[in-house]
């Protein structure tokens, strides 16, 4: 019996590690392709968006490097959300988020950002189980936008699933203009992330 239950293990080991490698494969062809036609474009924004605010939230630093770079191209104010309780490790983190979810019980904010000064105001979260991160869904919870111009934009490994849906059901008198998704890719694309940023912003 013993030795089933091995084989077992050994078996679905294989499986999973194969779906794994097939998987980061097609993201990988995916991101290629979607980078393709920034490779060589300027990243040269030309657009003035008014007093312009960057509300973000990061747990790994992915949300923030893009915030940084929407930052450099708007000389926007830079505003972080931070969570009062800190989140436990990765792999208890993502039952943690998921039972938030579901309770819609979202984490308590140690700081909400004062918009009133504010024309346009993008916001960054990264994607969590689909949706935008807990944090920012406490956020949107808290703030009334004032029916000021609001550009929403995530970070997620591969798949932002309904963001943007959640996003604009959840958010208060805002204006929401064109959303804009980053997949996590490598150093290589600094310069077509730059672009696609400048395309974004020059389009809105
Ligand atoms: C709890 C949790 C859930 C996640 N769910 C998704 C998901 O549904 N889809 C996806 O593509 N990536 C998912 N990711 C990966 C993150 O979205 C991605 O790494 C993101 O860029 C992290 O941003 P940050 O570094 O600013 O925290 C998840 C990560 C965590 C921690």
């Amino acid at each position: 019996m013993l030795k089933y239950i091995l084989y077992f293990i050994i078996v679905a080991a294989v499986i999973g590690g194969i779906i794994g490698i097939v998987h980061l494969y097609r993201v990988s062809v995916r991101n290629e392709k979607e980078m393709a036609p920034y490779m060589n474009m300027s990243d040269t924004v030309h657009k003035n968006f008014g007093k312009t605010l960057i509300i973000y939230y990061s747990l790994t630093g992915h949300t923030k490097e893009i915030a940084e770079k929407i930052q450099s191209k708007t000389n926007a104010d830079l505003f972080e959300i931070e969570t009062q309780k800190a989140f436990p490790m990765k792999p208890i983190l993502f039952f943690a988020v998921k039972q938030q979810l579901k309770d819609k019980n979202y984490p308590a904010l140690k700081n909400i950002p004062d918009i009133t000064a504010y024309d346009t105001i993008f916001i960054g979260a990264p994607v969590w189980w689909y949706t935008a991160a807990t944090p920012v869904l406490s956020l949107l919870d808290q703030v009334d936008f004032q029916n000021k111009k609001v550009v929403p934009f995530s970070t997620q490994g591969s798949n932002a699933g309904t963001f943007l849906e959640d996003f604009k059901a959840k958010i208060k008198n805002a204006v929401v203009l064109d959303y804009a998704s980053f997949n996590n890719i490598g150093k290589e694309y600094d310069q077509a992330v730059n672009a696609k940023i400048a395309a974004w912003l020059n389009n809105l």
